[in-house]
Parts: structure tokens; C-alpha cells; sequence
């Protein structure tokens, strides 16, 4: 008899139609290709395209799909759809309402999480323990944003670095009796610093300031605010604690990683991280140049295009790593 632990089952995508390059927004905001490339590696983003019926719900639903079928799973087994974003369609009906209905999960219990950028690992982090504690056999993790709606488009300090997405994760019950080679969870480190001065942040559209506040639409706005500057300090600091921590509580040593999944929001914070831990950036996956940040979708839609394109295989260790809003940071190790 192993133990019962927790594991990735299954994944999806969720892909918006409008793909929005370096050279579109040169048009829009006083910005280069050239600026945005060296300073982010970003080239281009995918928005959604709200005009032709596309919206978060759409691209979760979509990712969630792919998942169950990736799965091999009635959805009618799901104990619980968690939808982890910043960027919900709707106060209420809640988004996880939107995607468990739309793919048959009539069984499972179903809430949004926000955790910013952090969400996929809150949601994964959740998960697993509902799993190890016996309660749900099957839990489907959404991440997905549509920070577009939130962009200033007149900010060039933050609109070049967001974009939409969304990627799902079916997490099933496995029983470990082989530790050093089957594939779960290994394990889960998750940290807080209040961000007390807005260094990251979305004043307007809740209940502090909705669009009925005097200061709405003058002092505070529904759109994204950022130091940048205190974030790549504080995120390079906050990946590499986190990144470390895990990996000494796991006994895991750096050298038998087999891909390192960074939270996707600029390729030097990334290249600083992995450094760190003589990370290779052959086993360092990068999508940021097609995606920019897709806020709490980055690592999922990773691990999605991975699984996609048969570059994650059973038996590989992996690590996700991340910090964001709120600030809210932390790393899983995962066998595949
Ligand atoms: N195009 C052209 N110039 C730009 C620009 C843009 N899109 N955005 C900023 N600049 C300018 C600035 O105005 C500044 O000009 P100045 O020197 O005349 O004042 C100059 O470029 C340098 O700005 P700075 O903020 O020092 O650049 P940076 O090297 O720190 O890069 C970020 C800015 C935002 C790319 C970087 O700080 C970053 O990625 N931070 C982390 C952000 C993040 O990850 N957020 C999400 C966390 S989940």
C-alpha cells in the first residue's frame, strides 16, 4: 500500500484569436520593438477578442475540455473546479460556476481564487491537499486572465507586458510506492509580503472604489498600476527563496531538475533565478516572446504547450516558480 498523494492527470489550452505584436503597440504607445524585446523578451501577446464573442470564461471552458480529455476523465468524477484569476468576468455568477456547468461537472464544488500571478500554484497548492486529505479524487485547476480589460493603453510602462490566456490542469489521486519515479506532487512552499504601497496593483472596480466612488475614474482606475522597478527586485528575491526552500525540504537537488517552469513576466528575472541554481536555459521553458504575462495563467499554459508538443515526459521533475500581487510568491516540485 503507497501513499496517497497527488498528481497532474491532464492538460489544456485556452488560446484568444488576436494576436497583438511589439510593432502593434508601437502605434499605439511610445514604445520599440527593439525596448520591449531587451527589456522583457516579449514579442508578442494574444488578446482576446471581445467583439467576437470571445471572453474569459470562453478560453477557460476551453482549456478545461482539453484537460478532461487529456485526463481521460467523465467530468461527472470532478469534486471540485477552482477557477484561479484576477480578472473574473463577474462579481457573480462566479467564472468556475461558468466552466463547471459548461463541461458536465455537476458533482463538484467550484470557487474563483485570486491570487494574481501567484493563482496556479494557490490553485495546485489547494488541490493537493484536498486530495492527500482523502476529501476529492479529482480536482480541475483553471488559471486564466484577461488583463487586456485592465490595460492602460496610454501606459507604456505597463500595457507592453500582459496578455490573455488560460491553461487547466485535471489533478487526480495516485498512490506513491516508488517516491525517487512516480510521478506527483512532491511538494509546495507558499509565502505573503503585504504590498502596503500599491507597488502592483488594480485600485478601482471593487467594493473600495467601484465606478460609482467620486475618485473612480480620476485618483483610481480598473487598470494596472506598477513600480517595475521594486517588483524585478522583490520577484528575483521572492523566486529564489522559494525556489530554494522547496527543493531543500524535497532533498531534491538542483542538478536533477528536468525543467524549470518560471512564473512568465521577464526573461531576466528569469535568467537571474535560474542562475541561481545553474538552471540551464535549454531546461528552462520560455514562452513569454508569444504570450507576455499572462498573470495567473503563465505556468499552466506552459506546462500545457509542453505536454502539447511532447517536450514534458513521465519521469520528469519540474518546477514552477513565482511571484505576484498582493505579493503573494511560492514553488512546487512536481514528477511528472
Ligand atoms: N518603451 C520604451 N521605453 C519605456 C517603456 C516602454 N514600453 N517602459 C518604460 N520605458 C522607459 C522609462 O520611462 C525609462 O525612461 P527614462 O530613463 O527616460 O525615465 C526607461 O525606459 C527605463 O525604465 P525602467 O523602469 O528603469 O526600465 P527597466 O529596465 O526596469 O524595465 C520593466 C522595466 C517593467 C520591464 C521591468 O522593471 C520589469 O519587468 N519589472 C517587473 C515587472 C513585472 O514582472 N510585473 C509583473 C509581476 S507578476
Amino acid at each position: 500500500m503507497g501513499e496517497l498523494r497527488a498528481k497532474i492527470a491532464g492538460t489544456g489550452l485556452g488560446i484568444p484569436s488576436k494576436v497583438v505584436t511589439n510593432f502593434d503597440l508601437e502605434k499605439i504607445v511610445d514604445t520599440s520593438d527593439e525596448w520591449i524585446q531587451t527589456r522583457t523578451g516579449i514579442k508578442e501577446r494574444r488578446f482576446l477578442d471581445f467583439d467576437a464573442g470571445e471572453s474569459l470564461h470562453k478560453i477557460a471552458i476551453e482549456a478545461a475540455d482539453e484537460a478532461i480529455k487529456n485526463a481521460d476523465l467523465d467530468p461527472k468524477e470532478i469534486g471540485l473546479v477552482v477557477v484561479c484569476t484576477t480578472s473574473e468576468d463577474t462579481y457573480m455568477p462566479i467564472t468556475a460556476g461558468r466552466v463547471a456547468d459548461a463541461i458536465g461537472a455537476s458533482n463538484a464544488g467550484i470557487y474563483d481564487l485570486n491570487s494574481a500571478c501567484s493563482g496556479f500554484l494557490m490553485g495546485m497548492h489547494t488541490a493537493d491537499a484536498f486530495i492527500r486529505a482523502g476529501i476529492h479524487k479529482h480536482v480541475l485547476v483553471v488559471a486564466g486572465e484577461a488583463l487586456s480589460r485592465a490595460l492602460n493603453m496610454k501606459d507604456r510602462t505597463t500595457c507592453v507586458l500582459f496578455g490573455d490566456g488560460a491553461g487547466a490542469a485535471v489533478v487526480s489521486a495516485t498512490e506513491v510506492t516508488d517516491p525517487e519515479n512516480d510521478s506527483y506532487i512532491m511538494g509546495h512552499r507558499v509565502y505573503s509580503q503585504y504590498d502596503k504601497d500599491y507597488s502592483l496593483a488594480v485600485l478601482g472596480g471593487g467594493s473600495l472604489y467601484p465606478p460609482s466612488h467620486p475618485d473612480f475614474g480620476t485618483k483610481v482606475d480598473q487598470i494596472i498600476t506598477m513600480n517595475g522597478q521594486e517588483i524585478f527586485k522583490l520577484g528575483t528575491r521572492g523566486m529564489a527563496r522559494a525556489a530554494k526552500d522547496v527543493m531543500t525540504e524535497c532533498q531534491f537537488h538542483p542538478s536533477k531538475l528536468d525543467w524549470f517552469v518560471p512564473h512568465q513576466a521577464n526573461i531576466r528575472m528569469i535568467e537571474m533565478v535560474g542562475k541561481l541554481f545553474d538552471f540551464p536555459m535549454e531546461r528552462t521553458y520560455v514562452n513569454l516572446d508569444r504570450w507576455g504575462n499572462t498573470s495567473a495563467a503563465t505556468m499552466i499554459v506552459a506546462l500545457a504547450e509542453m505536454n502539447r508538443d511532447g517536450k514534458i515526459k513521465k519521469g520528469h521533475n519540474v518546477l514552477l516558480d513565482v511571484f505576484g500581487g498582493g505579493f503573494s510568491y511560492g514553488a512546487m516540485l512536481l514528477r511528472w
